[in-house]
């Protein structure tokens, strides 16, 4: 390879967004997209998942037509629908049929949240015949190589009602996605707030403490988001326990014993 090339490959790296590998999943994905397989992202909240799936549309130079899931999101939400647009109605796809006219990765986020009339647009997707049919225009879209579906969802706050049926999930490779480990997480954290990495350490330190105590009285463990808003704060000169007291304590529980159960830990820590 030529200096040339090794230059301007660098500089294709330094343009994607920024993303830590934890494992293999970079990998993985590339074949999944290649393979024209659907792929499921699971995990708990603020681990990674979209920075991931930004990283890899960037890296694959796909467009990326991303969809948070809810409970009001139906099946022409994502596929399109008729619209009033002076005096005329026309036809505007929606993210998903976007996706597959142009080629593109579309990601939909906490898919569980969406209704149910969504999973009966999915399907015909995710077989190996890959079609999208436009019941209202009459259209049959077939995706073409480079389209890819990407879905996530969280299965620690599932409610049995929401979860995925496994007539859905078992269309799709699957890899599991949770807190990074302490090295990685160090990296994230000091390259996403500019904090100095030893300082970082000791917050990813504190989190594993505070990510042990889940279970007891918490919901979900300490995110890696919210270690990369607490030493953002930090950076930015805010006193370490104010920093963690905001960051760390209140976005996690509004119980007060949990909260000052948290906070002792952090004053062992820091105090
Ligand atoms: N592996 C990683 N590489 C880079 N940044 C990460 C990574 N994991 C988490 N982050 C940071 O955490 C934040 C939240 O991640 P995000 O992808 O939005 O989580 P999720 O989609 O799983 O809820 C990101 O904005 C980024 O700052
Ligand atoms: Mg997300």
């Amino acid at each position: 390879m030529s200096d040339t090339a090794t230059a301007s490959d660098s500089a294709v790296e330094q343009t994607l967004p920024y993303y830590e590998p934890v494992g293999s999943e970079c990998a993985l994905f590339e074949q999944a997209y290649q393979q024209r397989l659907p792929l499921l992202l699971k995990g708990p909240t603020g681990c990674g998942k979209t920075r991931f799936v930004s990283h890899m549309a960037a890296k694959l130079g796909r467009p990326l037509f991303t969809v948070s899931c809810h409970d009001d999101l139906t099946a022409a939400d994502l596929t399109g629908r008729y619209l009033l647009q002076g005096g005329e109605t026309r036809w505007v796809d929606g993210p998903l049929t976007r996706a597959v006219r142009e080629g593109g990765i579309c990601y939909l986020d906490e898919v569980v949240e969406a209704r149910k009339d969504v999973t009966v647009v999915l399907h015909p997707l995710t077989d190996d015949r890959r079609l999208l049919p436009l019941e209202r225009t009459g259209e049959l879209l077939e995706a073409p190589d480079d389209f890819m579906l990407v879905v996530s969802y969280n299965p620690g706050y599932q409610h049995i009602l929401k979860s995925l049926k496994p007539s859905t999930r078992q269309r799709f490779v699957a890899m599991s996605f949770d807190f990074p480990p302490p090295k990685a997480e160090c990296e994230i954290v000091a390259r996403e707030s500019g904090l100095a990495y030893d300082r970082c350490a000791a917050l990813v330190n504190l989190a594993s403490r505070l990510r042990a105590m889940k279970g007891q009285d918490l919901e979900e463990g300490v995110s890696t988001r919210l270690l990369v808003y607490c030493a953002t704060l930090i950076a930015a000169g805010m006193p370490i326990l104010e920093a963690t007291q905001a960051t760390l304590v209140e976005p996690l529980s509004d119980d007060q014993d949990v909260q000052e159960g948290l906070l002792e830990s952090i004053k062992a820590t820091f105090g």
